[in-house]
């Protein structure tokens, strides 16, 4: 076992994880039903993550709160609306992940805020903790009263009381993080309030810390709650977030106070910190696209981690094996979080574990069919993956016929256009993505004809039950006129042609 320490058990508060890996929350858009249970896209989409071997599994955001902040997510879970229904479809679930052995937390959120997407606003008011600027909008937010904090803070306990009936192992607070109503909360720059919920950190933190001590009085001391953290912002201003690599001021909140909070949040009763970097201000690092580098959140876990004596959980492009072994062995945390990747290939930890790392079919990074379809359509899947919360519709069926396929290809290598897709360095799991094809040609046995162009006269001849033609895509080629100094895109990024020092780049929009 290459690596070990992957496959060690370890504890958030007195429940023990049976491996290193925990399932990182992804908002759960459309695999709620109209009465804010699970339905079953969601309860064949989580258990098989747990079937695939992973430790914990945990939820997307999901609400509680009906009151304040009706607009906030639509078509995501919501543990008090129907609560009777919100623990039979959590039940069921549950029951499904416990069987392969796993642990199961709820993510609960106390709301978008300043945050909330534009299209799910509709007519109602941005809140936030004060009268501050929408991210995107030309709106100011109405300040919370108190009375409206205490109740979200009530909907908490209920809604973890549910989710604990629901066979729950644990809830997830969404979120000190990327900007969220908790985080606005925290940060002095979105927060202006003068009474006991502004001012000093450990008023700006009170929102948190009742949250976190009305769900263990409501559900017991022992019942895990961890936080999602953000232990700094990375905003440069309003509306502007800094680069990889920038020198800035940091306006929200920085690493000695996001040290100072970390140490405050455990002392409050929060059980782990599943900690990143970044706000809505400056997506990009909550959610790393493929030039972002991996690992990303690493050096910032370890600082947290060094801090406070709960476990630290890690995601952001953690899928190298090798790069999270030595997370865990260098301290940098203790729990390994995928997201994407599991989006990606569901049975990533058993692969491992079994040694068929050769076999995990890489996320790519792209947020096409994660982020992107959850933006257009509202409905989480994956580009690489389209059973990605849709496992039952789209099942395999057991063949009852056998096929014998093989495979045609012009070029001398398979891949098409995620070879030059991926010739810069930052798309390396494009690259990774063909070889994983290649190898499952070879895995399932399938005859890969290389240099091979095939002609009518060889479809005719060869008796085949079935042709499926794949043509790929060409380039529409700017002219010149013919003086052969046009080159695509794709014979520059291979190196086919050097396109020299002065050049002219016209569109390159999809490149
Ligand atoms: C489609 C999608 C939805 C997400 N939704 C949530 C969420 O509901 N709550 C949360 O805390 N993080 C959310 N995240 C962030 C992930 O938990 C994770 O931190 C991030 O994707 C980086 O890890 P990865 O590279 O393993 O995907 C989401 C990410 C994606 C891709
Ligand atoms: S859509 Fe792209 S980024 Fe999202 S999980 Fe799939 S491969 Fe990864």
């Amino acid at each position: 076992m290459r690596y070990k320490n992957l496959f060690t058990p370890v504890k958030i508060g007195s429940l023990t994880i049976k491996n290193r890996f925990a399932m990182a929350p992804m908002g759960p858009l459309g695999l709620s039903d109209s009465q804010g249970g699970f339905n079953q896209r969601g309860i064949d989409y989580y258990t098989e993550r747990a079937k695939g071997g992973t430790g914990l599994i945990i939820t997307g955001v999901t609400f509680s709160d009906g009151k304040v902040e009706p607009q906030s997510m639509p078509n995501c879970p919501n543990s008090t609306f129907n609560p009777v229904h919100f623990i039979r479809t959590s039940k069921e679930m549950t029951e499904r992940v416990h069987a392969y052995g796993s642990k199961m937390f709820l993510m609960m959120s106390a709301g978008f805020g300043r945050v909330t997407i534009p299209t799910n606003l509709g007519e109602f008011p941005p809140v936030a903790p004060s009268a501050i600027p929408h991210r995107w909008l030309d709106k100011t937010c109405r300040p919370l009263t108190k009375e409206e904090i205490k109740s979200i803070v009530k909907s908490f306990g209920d809604g973890a009381y549910n989710a604990k009936r629901g066979g729950f192992d644990g809830v997830a607070i969404h979120a000190v993080h990327e900007g969220y109503l908790l985080d606005q909360f925290a940060i002095s720059m979105f927060n202006q309030r003068d009474d006991e919920y502004g001012g000093s950190l450990e008023n700006r933190l009170r929102f948190a810390r009742e949250v976190v001590e009305e769900i263990k009085a409501r559900c017991g001391q022992d019942f895990p709650v961890i936080l999602r953290f953000s232990v700094k912002s990375m905003i440069k201003d309003w509306r502007e977030g800094a680069l990889p690599g920038e020198g800035f001021e940091e306006k929200g909140r920085d690493v000695e106070e996001g040290l100072e909070a970390a140490k405050l949040l455990v002392q409050y009763g929060y059980d782990a910190l599943d900690t990143d970097v970044g706000t809505y201000d400056a997506w990009w690092w909550n959610h790393p696209p493929m030039y972002q580098e991996k690992g990303l959140y690493r050096p910032y876990c370890k600082m947290v981690k060094e801090a406070v004596d709960v476990p630290v959980l890690c995601a952001g492009r953690m899928d190298d094996p090798e790069m999270a072994s030595a997370s865990i062995e260098n301290g940098d945390c203790d729990m390994i979080s995928l997201g994407r990747p599991l989006l990606a290939d569901p049975d990533y930890v058993n692969k491992l574990r079994a040694g068929r790392v050769c076999e995990i079919r890489p996320c790519i990074s792209c947020q096409e069919g994660c982020m992107g379809r959850i933006q257009e359509y509202s409905m989480i899947n994956c580009a690489v993956n389209p059973q990605a919360a849709r496992e039952r519709v789209t099942a395999y069926e057991p063949v009852v016929r056998d096929h014998r396929p093989e495979l045609f290809e012009k070029a001398g290598h398979l891949g098409g256009n995620l070879i030059p897709g991926g010739a810069p360095e930052f798309k390396e799991d494009d690259l990774a993505l063909a070889k994983w094809y290649e190898k499952q040609m070879e895995l399932l046995n399938v005859p890969v004809r290389l240099n091979t162009e095939v002609t009518k006269e060889d479809v005719l001849a060869g008796g085949y039950d079935a042709v499926v033609v794949a043509t790929g895509s060409a380039p529409k080629v700017f002219s010149l006129g013919d003086d052969g100094k046009v080159y695509t895109a794709a014979q520059v990024l291979t190196g086919e042609k050097d396109c020299g020092d002065e050049t002219v780049v016209i569109g390159g929009g999809l490149v």
